[in-house]
């Protein structure tokens, strides 16, 4: 190893120390997990980021150093040279990887003291995120975290060497830039130099990629940072990264062959997980049918199911009236949970009503027949076809949601993952990953009023709706897939509109006139006039692929300084205030205090 402190070359790391190193002389370094003293013995848990080795002070061996160990505390930064010995019989430690050896030390040199830390450094330390993440080289310390970043690095390099391999150029594209539409709003920079006008931190790399196909590079990747002020949650991060691609001459079966190749050996080389190929495939009306939502979590059944054609004459008004309004009545059999108490359902209902559906109806079914309110209205015909529908038996708990599809869908949706998680139906350890296809290229935006695109406005319309444009937007399909592993959408892509007529049909749909087309996209729409080659590619979110690869509840976990829900950093205490000085150069002046420049 090139580390040495003076003539003290550190020969391993501490949680490298192996069995077959019996009698060797070692020299190693880390930090003090721990002290403790034991008649006249004083041992120490060494850690460094591959692990802890215990490591043995014996005043009968050196005296001096043994002396000297007294006064180490926790986090104390210490070398020590030492011979690797068996652990008296008894006295192993079958938890830890060297928990047969232990080495007994000879010397010993305290590099650097510490501060009692605001709390342990180890996995189980129960302790507020803020705090964790005002002291997050300590937190970083801990042994998951130092996995999951690990983890991390690992996954970007074996996607370098896939992609690499598969003819795919890296290719850095600016930070400082122009608004590109993926939907959230921009981080600005003002400009020094050019008072009063400001760069956008990338949403994306989305045009910068596109153009890049322009000029003839054919296969790009980029592990890129990307920007979005956004609300955040334990999902989403101001910014995050994407493994970004685009590849020329293809259909949408090219990327998407590409992404299974490398995600499966991204899995495979980090973690030696097989997944099952080829990934499920469903539509997005499947998707959103059968789960609610387009990023199902398929690792467990409980599919909603769709009611409204066996209750067209209806007599419940609740039912009634969604389908007169052309609504969906969607329901679901929680098997099993027959025994659900008043107050459950109460709590069921309040999350149907905070997603803003109007009300959940239950029926628990048991052998006595139907306990619901809403038995009363349902006729005896009516009873049997749901029961039929949801294959319901005695002990089972049906729910449903009656209202417009954009909310009996998701509506239910969660509902089923709040039980899925209540019932613990979801199997640990199982990578679920499937493509959604078949998206609607446009939805009808009702706050702005116009139509806006579900992926982005550089989607192409699928073949046969390219005709359909004009007339009936709405029903288009466009040429995008998401994929989604274990519930997350882990990464979206389509294939993009290489001609400018076309371009320009789709900005003229979005609302987007000639004039904003040409202030915002000029360069593109230049570029589409100089022979664009048909392209398409897609990014994949690397925070949530490793969140979930890790076990992560969060991607703060796998991000080393991750922001919090509000966008702080607690560590650098960014976003701060700036002198006025600053501001004045900038030409800028807030809001928030009126008297400055
Ligand atoms: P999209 O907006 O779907 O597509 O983003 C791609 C993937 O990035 C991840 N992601 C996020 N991860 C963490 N925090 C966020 N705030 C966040 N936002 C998105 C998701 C998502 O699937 N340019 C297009 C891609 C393309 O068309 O090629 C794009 O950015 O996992
Ligand atoms: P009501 O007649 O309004 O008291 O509703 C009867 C039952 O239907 C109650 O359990 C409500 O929670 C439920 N309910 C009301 N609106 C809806 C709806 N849109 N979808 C499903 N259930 C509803």
């Amino acid at each position: 190893m090139l580390e040495h402190i003076g003539e003290w070359k550190r020969s391993v790391y501490c949680g490298g120390v192996t069995p077959d190193m019996l009698e060797r002389e070692l020299t190693l370094m880390g930090w003090v997990q721990r002290r403790r003293d034991h008649g006249g013995l004083i041992f120490i848990d060494l850690r460094d980021r591959e692990g802890v080795v215990q490591i043995v002070f014996n005043p009968e061996i050196d005296a001096d150093a043994h002396r000297k160990a007294h006064i180490l505390r926790s986090e104390y930064v210490v070398a020590v040279k030492g011979t690797v010995n068996k652990r008296p019989a008894g006295t192993e430690n079958p938890k830890l990887k060297t928990g047969d050896i232990e080495v007994t030390a000879n010397e010993l040199k305290i590099l650097n003291n510490a501060e009692v830390t605001p709390f342990l450094i180890e996995d189980e330390s129960d302790v507020h995120e803020n705090i964790r993440l005002r002291y997050r080289y300590l937190d970083l310390r801990r042994p998951n975290l130092q996995r999951n970043i690990i983890l991390r690095h690992k996954v970007c390099v074996s996607t370098r060497d896939y992609l690499t391999k598969g003819g795919f150029i890296e290719i850095e594209t600016p930070m400082l830039t122009k608004s590109t539409p993926e939907g959230a709003r921009d981080y600005l920079v003002p400009s020094r130099v050019n008072p009063g006008r400001f760069y956008a931190l990338p949403q994306s790399p989305q045009l910068f990629k596109q153009t890049l196909m322009v000029a003839g590079f054919d296969r790009y990747f980029q592990i890129a940072r990307c920007f979005r002020d956004e609300d955040l949650r334990a999902d989403r991060q101001p910014e995050f990264t994407q493994i970004d691609l685009e590849m020329a001459f293809v259909e949408m079966d090219g990327v998407m062959s590409v992404t299974e190749d490398l995600v499966a050996h991204i899995f495979k080389e980090t973690m030696g997980v097989e997944l099952d190929r080829p990934f499920k495939r469903l539509t997005y009306d499947e998707a959103v049918g059968r789960f609610g939502v387009d990023n199902p979590d398929t690792r467990f059944g409980m599919e909603l199911k769709d009611l409204t054609p066996l209750m067209t004459d209806t007599k419940f008004k609740v039912f009634a009236d969604a389908v007169e309004g052309g609504g969906v009545i969607k329901g679901l059999n929680a098997k099993g949970c027959g025994e659900f108490t008043r107050k459950d359902l109460d709590d069921l209902t309040g999350v149907a009503r905070s997603l803003g559906a109007k009300g959940l109806a239950w029926v628990k079914l048991s052998s006595e027949g139907w306990q619901s309110p809403i038995a009363k209205f349902l006729s005896d015909s009516e009873k049997e076809k749901i029961a039929g529908l949801l294959e319901a038996k005695p002990g089972d708990l049906l729910l449903f949601v009656a209202d417009d599809q954009s909310i009996s869908n998701p509506v239910l949706g969660r509902i089923r993952l709040a039980l899925a998680e209540r019932l613990a139906l979801i199997p640990d350890g199982a990578y679920d990953i499937s493509w959604i296809t078949d998206f609607p290229l446009l939805e009808f935006d009702e706050e702005e009023g116009r139509c806006v695109a579900l992926h982005h406005p550089f989607t192409s319309p699928d073949d046969g709706s390219v005709g359909k444009l004009a007339d009936s937007p709405l029903e288009a399909r466009s040429k995008a897939y998401d994929l989604v592993l274990n519930g997350s959408e882990i990464g979206g892509g389509s294939i993009r509109i290489h001609r400018r007529d076309v371009q320009m049909e789709m900005f003229r749909i979005l609302g987007i006139g000639t004039e904003e087309a040409r202030s915002k996209f000029g360069f593109l729409l230049d570029a589409l006039e100089y022979g664009t080659p048909p392209h398409g590619g897609i990014a994949l979110g690397l925070d949530r692929l490793v969140a979930i690869m890790s076990g992560s509840q969060s991607i703060r976990d796998v991000i080393a300084f991750p922001k919090t829900q509000k966008a702080t950093c607690l560590m650098t205490e960014a976003p701060s205030s700036v002198r006025k000085e600053q501001l004045q150069e900038l030409s800028l002046r807030t809001m928030l205090n009126k008297n400055a420049p």
